[in-house]
């Protein structure tokens, strides 16, 4: 695999992984936060809630949660650089996932 571009900052997951991460996003993290994101049990993480918050701040609340809340650390299941990359796209206006379905 061609390795030429360099990356920005932060190494970034691969698109496979970015697909599963897309994913997990939209099933584990839409159950409390919301199939769209926009709030439920846990505050919207739309890029209006979220593109004024410093992005290490919710890397940090998603990688190792945030104690005597419902928000569960993942860190677990992601890596940091996956953690980075899911705070990064919420700020941005988080990816559908790519199955064919009308948006
Ligand atoms: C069990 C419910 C639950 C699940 C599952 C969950 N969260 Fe949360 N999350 C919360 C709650 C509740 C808060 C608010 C915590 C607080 O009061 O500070 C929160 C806060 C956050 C914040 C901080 C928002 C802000 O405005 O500062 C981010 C980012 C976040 N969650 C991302 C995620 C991601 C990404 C996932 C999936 C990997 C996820 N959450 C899964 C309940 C959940």
């Amino acid at each position: 695999m061609a390795m030429g571009a360099m990356a920005q900052t932060a190494p970034a997951p691969t698109p496979a992984r970015e697909q599963t991460l897309i994913r997990m996003v939209r099933q584990d993290c839409g159950s409390c936060h919301g199939m769209q994101l926009t709030g439920g049990l846990g505050p919207a993480l739309t890029p209006e809630a979220l593109s004024d918050k410093p992005v290490e701040s919710l890397v940090a609340t998603i990688y190792s949660g945030r104690p005597g809340t419902p928000m569960p650390p993942w860190k677990a299941m992601l890596s940091e650089v996956d953690a980075q990359w899911i705070a990064q796209r919420l700020q941005l206006g988080f990816p559908l996932e790519s199955r064919r379905e009308t948006k």
